[in-house]
């Protein structure tokens, strides 16, 4: 009667929402201020002011119809512009307004990305650990998502076992970075080697080789890491961006696709990110909103709290025991679980109401995310939760 694949993916609940939907019962027992909720990677920095503003000038400046009309697929053009100088600024880059393409967030990015590259047979590459969302959105296009196992001492990229999973029908390859969940940062010498591995089987197989750069959380990246620029490295390059981290906007849905005049083909797969746009209903993109982040071009986004969250949820977890990178950038941190069986622990977490999500959801068994956007001091008084949690397991 329905297509089974879809009541599966829109009844089946996910671990997160899971989990998430259980602090909220939970805290209606014992109390909000009683939950140490690091479940969700929903941003709890309000959104800036000058957003506000933005829609404040907008509204009041512009006519009705330009505001909410329809823009043409691909998005308005002096949006476009504007956003793509705004790069160019940033980044030294090279793009104007037709290399860009306005989504709904990075969602529909990189959905369209899978949608407009794949062809039978298809395979992408992620590296563990990984958004869980990749697997439905590329099954979902007919293609076989390949998983290349997380480096657990840096969560940078295995590039021994990465190699080994690149075929003749690797189509692309996803990159994300700052990371959710590690909160890794790829390193320069990192995108150096995976551009000179992809232009190497590029000519082995004789075919392009792309790489999606997922970049939601692009700005919030901790001092002393920079985010390299993919398409700088690598010509084959399609950048996935949104405005739902770095301005807390995840409620609007905007973000954009940047198509480099370097990409094998710029026509093709322009044509391709458009079509797949069209089938996928992802086409103009919220009008108001399209206005709105072109008003806030190259404004900074305020990761001070991810800042002091990250290195206070750290350093307090290194004191109780815990095994954990540094966080670099992103708001997540993804320490080894203290048992190896991660929903396990997960599980016993929730006798202390730490309410924390299992690595194996990331494709990483064995650790745990902790989402820290949240309030600074519902992470102090978690501490003394995790050093209980920890003691229980030392006896
Ligand atoms: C790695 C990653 N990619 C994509 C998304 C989707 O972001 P958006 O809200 O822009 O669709 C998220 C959201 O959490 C994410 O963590």
């Amino acid at each position: 009667m329905v297509a089974q694949k879809m009541y599966e993916l829109g009844t089946k609940k996910s671990t997160i929402r899971t989990i998430f939907e259980y602090g909220r019962q939970r805290a209606a027992e014992v109390g909000e201020e009683n939950i140490y909720d690091f479940s969700l990677g929903n941003p709890n920095v309000p959104t800036p002011d000058f957003v506000k503003q933005a829609v404040i000038d907008i509204m009041s400046t512009m006519s009705p119809t330009a505001v909410h009309g329809y823009t043409i697929a691909p998005g308005n053009p002096e949006v476009r512009e504007k956003l793509a100088a705004s790069i160019n600024e940033r980044f030294g880059t090279n793009f104007a307004g037709r290399n860009l393409f306005m989504t709904s967030g990075a969602a529909a990015a990189i959905t369209i990305c899978f949608k407009a590259l794949c062809e039978e047979n298809n395979e992408f590459i992620a590296f563990a650990p990984f958004f869980p969302e990749y697997r439905c959105f590329v099954e979902s296009v007919g293609g076989k998502l390949v998983v290349v196992p997380a480096k657990t001492d840096d969560f940078q990229i295995d590039f021994t076992a990465f190699e080994k999973l690149i075929t003749g029908q690797t189509k692309a390859v996803i990159v994300n970075s700052p990371n959710n969940p590690s909160g890794a940062v790829y390193s320069e010498d990192t995108i150096r080697q995976l551009a000179s591995l992809l232009r190497a089987k590029e000519k082995e197989y004789g075919h392009p080789i792309f790489i999606i750069s997922d970049e939601p959380y692009r700005e919030i990246a901790f001092e002393g890491y920079t985010v390299p620029y993919v398409t700088k490295y690598y010509e084959n390059t399609l950048v996935c961006y949104s405005y739902s981290k770095s301005f807390s906007l995840p409620g609007e849905r905007i973000g954009y696709i940047v198509v480099p005049d370097e990409v094998a083909d710029f026509g093709k797969i322009f044509g391709a990110v458009a079509g797949a746009a069209r089938v996928l209903t992802h086409v103009n993109a919220p009008s108001l909103w399209q206005l709105v982040v072109a008003h806030c071009a190259g404004k900074p986004s305020d990761i001070e709290t991810y800042k002091r969250n990250g290195k206070l949820l750290y350093e307090g977890l290194k004191a109780a025991g815990f095994e954990c990178v540094r966080p670099q950038g992103a708001f997540y941190l993804f320490p080894k679980a203290l048992e190896e069986d991660d929903n396990a622990f997960c599980e016993r977490a929730k006798k202390y109401d730490l309410l924390l999500v299992p690595g194996t959801d990331f494709g990483c068994p064995g650790y745990f995310r902790a989402a820290y956007c949240i309030k600074t001091e519902t992470i102090e008084k978690s501490l003394p939760r995790f050093k209980e949690l920890a003691a229980e397991y030392r006896g």
